[in-house]
């Protein structure tokens, strides 16, 4: 389908651009097209939340089962969050005016920092706008010419635009080979600084980094361990701090990255960590110094997040209850749900325009699954990404599976 398609699903019609100036572009979206990667999102007019209520292109709405938010511990729209959140702009207004060195920094800031250093047991913590901020703040301030940054072949795109906006030299080990990570630390020997970026829960496809094996590498080629825990906040670890804690290797794990925005149910991001790291950061991380403050009321969300998931431990056991069954539900339809050990549950689909056929097929039964397609996967590797939520109603499961086997009944099955 081109662009020029009035069923093309672009938000400009082709004549708004009567002059050409930029036809480069619409060359570059039907290319797009015609390999079904068009994306354009569609508009939820409800709370994030178990159920979303969803208006279509004909204005119709609808009420969608939520299989893919990152909002896990279902507390986007929780009354607590929300309360806080509404005070805080009641007391502190909306815009935080400036840099959090120039005249951003709210108290509200630092309960969150002061919460979520405490939370994750660390000395300190930096709260920023968003993850992927935390990430190149992290990057660009300890990393630079002449050190080698080493990265997962799966990380997520804001840990390699992170290590790509550094200057440092760039590697990248095949998926949780360590064997590779560990020939690649030792050619990097005496060649500035070494830096292992990873996810510590792999966001597409639900499986952990080998954090044991990794740590281990550092008695032999001593490197500075990064960890983004972003999508294990709140779900793994006895206290909820991620997967260091649940493979009790916190104490290799040299700095921290977390975002506000999947368990915490709000916005943000932010690095815990050693005082002194986060001293540096407070003074040289570029999206930290140069980027207006978050607003007081995402911090104050924070605040009432990280508390309830210190004191609701049973949201988490729910979650993971119901991501296993799930899991095993699946697996029992006939489905590979490898390699997921966790609350995303990735169903391999191959080519990108069967995957879009699937989440058509889902959509019309009720049911939204994400189709991650290329470049957010490799080529070919199309899914749809299954993320399981607390909260989500008791039929939730069942309406799933009935829905991927009118899937497969198309002939869009992945099997
Ligand atoms: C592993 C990982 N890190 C960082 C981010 C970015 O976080 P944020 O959405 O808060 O920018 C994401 C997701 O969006 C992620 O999956």
């Amino acid at each position: 389908m081109r662009t020029s398609d009035p069923a093309c699903p672009m938000t400009f019609p082709h004549d708004h651009d009567a002059e050409g100036r930029f036809d480069w572009l619409r060359l570059r979206l039907d290319e797009l097209a015609d390999a079904d990667l068009i994306r354009r999102p569609f508009t939820v007019e409800s709370a994030q939340g178990p159920v979303l209520t969803v208006v279509d292109d004909a204005g119709r709405r609808r009420e969608l089962l939520n299989f893919c938010s990152n909002n896990y511990l279902n507390l986007a729209a929780d009354p607590r969050v929300i309360a806080a959140a509404r005070d805080a702009v009641e007391r502190w207004g909306v815009g935080s005016g400036a840099s959090r060195l120039i005249s951003g920094t709210t108290s509200p800031h630092r309960q969150a920092e002061a919460a979520l250093a405490d939370f994750m047991g660390a000395d300190d913590a930096l709260l920023l706008s968003t993850g992927y901020m935390a990430n190149v703040a992290v990057a660009t301030a300890l990393a630079g010419r002449g050190d080698t940054v080493l990265l997962d072949k799966l990380d997520h795109a804001s840990l390699i635009d992170a290590a790509r906006q550094c200057g440092a030299r760039l590697r990248t080990y095949p998926h949780g080979d360590v064997d590779r990570l560990a020939d690649l630390l030792a050619r990097a020997d005496g060649t500035g600084r070494r830096f292992v970026l990873t996810d510590s829960l792999f966001s597409m496809d639900g499986d952990f980094a080998p954090l044991r094996e990794i740590a281990a590498l550092k008695s032999r080629h001593p490197f500075t361990l990064i960890v983004d825990e972003a999508h294990a906040i709140g779900v793994f670890g006895r206290t909820g701090r991620g997967v260091a804690e649940l493979l009790e290797v916190s104490d290799a794990v040299d700095v921290t990255v977390g975002t506000c925005s999947k368990s915490l149910g709000g916005a943000g991001g932010f690095v815990a960590g050693d005082r002194v790291l986060i001293d540096a950061l407070r003074n040289t991380a570029r999206p930290f110094v140069y980027s207006t403050a978050p607003p007081a009321a995402a911090a104050a969300a924070v605040v009432a997040a990280v508390e309830i998931v210190r004191s609701e431990p049973q949201r988490r056991g729910r979650l993971l209850a119901a991501a296993a069954s799930l899991r095993a539900m699946l697996a029992e339809a006939g489905w590979d749900v490898s390699p997921s050990v966790s609350q995303i549950i990735p169903i391999a689909w191959g080519g990108a325009s069967r995957a879009m056929e699937a989440q058509r097929v889902l959509l019309d039964r009720g049911v939204l699954a994400a189709a991650i397609r290329p470049p957010t996967v490799p080529r070919g590797t199309s899914r749809l990404r299954l993320s399981v939520m607390d909260g989500l109603p008791p039929d939730a499961p069942t309406r799933l599976l009935d829905a991927l086997s009118a899937a497969r009944e198309r002939g869009v099955g992945a099997k």
